[in-house]
């Protein structure tokens, strides 16, 4: 068997090469991209609790490609801890608290554009649209930046592979775009990232434009794709499991449960990569200093040792400590607000269209050396009837509690 990134996060049946690369290869050497790819998740755990070893400054994608500005997620400690700190101001949970409401007006806003019934791409008008809204909102930039935003997301994470000059064009439109948002913000601060963390922390630090820059073009890169993609393979993972879906629909109090399991199942993050700075032995193998390394979430998630019975999908499952979110000092910084756009995303949509179904035959996944997820959803909405009859006892119940 061969292993190849970019393949697999296209691929139907990604499962079966992991698990080979698990059971048969769990140090494996990939000529063609020049990558060791570890896929146990108790390797990749020792990995990234070794930040010394398995860096991340030399970009973190199987091509290398590292944005011009300097950015927290290929920073290294002792700039990565500094960095971190200061970000987190920005990430604290009343702030990811207060943007619940705009996430359920967006998805409201959204929805409310969709026909009575017949067939929408969930992409187009769902999936992709509403993390663009919410990061514009996060960042406070003006609704008219989310075509851009798209625009630049997308030359970005899809082009993985493709020329990286493509990928600096889209970068510094961006930013020289941004720049003129920090301007006004300077002039007029508001409630939102951009103002906040333009203003000098309290012990006096604050960021310089350019690191500002890096940190909204990985926000952007980082929390707009991958949060599409997970969207989207819920909605495929629910069409596969109607009886999920019904139930779901019923009780939405078991989305937030449901969430880590479609987090699980799916890994919208397949792998992320390292560079090792010393040599490492590991299953009688040697992966030499300087080589680049893929460390395969996706796998770790599907891990028997890790999970029992794995390739079940149990939205009742617990414990569920996956790897989707990576873990140590690059733990997603947005985990908790992309769980909250997944939980309201799915409780509107499933409100909306709980009998909806997905034409299979006209699907298309987006290609990456890292994401999975879907670039065309078409779905039938259906008459919602189902719901309707079935939920009834679950929301007086709600209502009532
Ligand atoms: C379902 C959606 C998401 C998934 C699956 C995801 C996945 C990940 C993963 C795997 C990492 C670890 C990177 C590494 O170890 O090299 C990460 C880091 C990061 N994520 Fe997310 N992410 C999601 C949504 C978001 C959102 C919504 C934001 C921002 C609002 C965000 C911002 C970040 C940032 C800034 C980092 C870097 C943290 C650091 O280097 O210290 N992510 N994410």
């Amino acid at each position: 068997m061969e292993f190849d990134p970019r393949r697999e996060t296209t691929s139907d049946a990604p499962h079966a090469v992991y698990a080979w690369l698990r059971e048969e290869e769990p140090v494996h050497y990939c000529a063609a991209r020049d990558l060791y790819v570890l896929s146990r998740h108790a390797d990749i755990l020792a990995a990234v609790k070794d930040p010394e070893t398995f860096a991340s400054g030399e970009g973190i994608v199987p091509s290398g490609f590292k944005p011009d500005e300097p950015t927290i997620i290929v920073m290294d400690p002792p700039a990565h801890t500094a960095m971190r700190r200061h970000v987190m101001r920005a990430f604290t949970p009343r702030r990811m608290e207060s943007l619940t409401p705009r996430v359920r007006a967006i998805a409201a806003e959204l929805l409310a554009g969709w026909p009575a019934d017949g067939e929408i791409d969930a992409f187009e008008h769902f999936t992709d649209p509403l993390p663009i809204a919410v990061m514009a909102e996060l960042l406070g930039v003006d609704a008219q930046d989310r075509p851009l935003f798209k625009r630049c997301g997308d030359a970005i994470v899809y082009s993985s592979g493709a020329d990286p000059e493509t990928i600096r064009a889209a970068q510094r439109e961006l930013e020289s775009h941004l720049e003129g948002v920090f301007e006004e913000r300077r002039r007029a601060p508001r409630q939102d990232l951009i103002s906040l963390l333009l203003s000098p922390a309290d012990d006096g630090a604050a960021l310089s434009e350019r690191e500002l820059l890096g940190l909204c073009f990985t926000l952007l890169v980082a929390g707009t794709e991958t949060t599409t993609s997970a969207l989207g393979n819920a909605l495929w993972l629910l069409d596969r499991h109607p009886d999920w879906k019904r139930r779901l629909a019923e009780e939405p109090a078991l989305i937030p449960a449901a969430v880590e399991e479609i987090l699980r199942f799916e890994s919208p993050v397949q792998g992320l990569s390292r560079v090792v700075r010393r040599d490492v032995h590991l299953h009688g193998r040697t992966i030499p200093k300087g080589a680049r390394v893929h460390l395969l979430w996706a796998a770790a998630n599907r891990d028997p040792r890790a999970f029992p019975d794995p390739d079940r999908f149990d939205p009742l499952r617990s414990p569920n400590n996956h790897l989707a979110f990576g873990f140590g000092i690059h733990f997603c910084l947005g985990a908790s607000l992309a769980r909250t756009e997944l939980r309201i995303g799915l409780e509107a949509l499933l409100n909306r269209a709980p009998d909806y179904r997905l034409d299979t035959t006209n699907l298309a996944r987006l290609p990456s050396d890292t994401n999975r997820g879907f670039g065309r959803l078409p779905i039938r909405l259906g008459d919602g009837s189902a719901r309707r009859e079935s939920s009834r006892p679950a929301l007086q119940q709600r209502r009532s509690a």
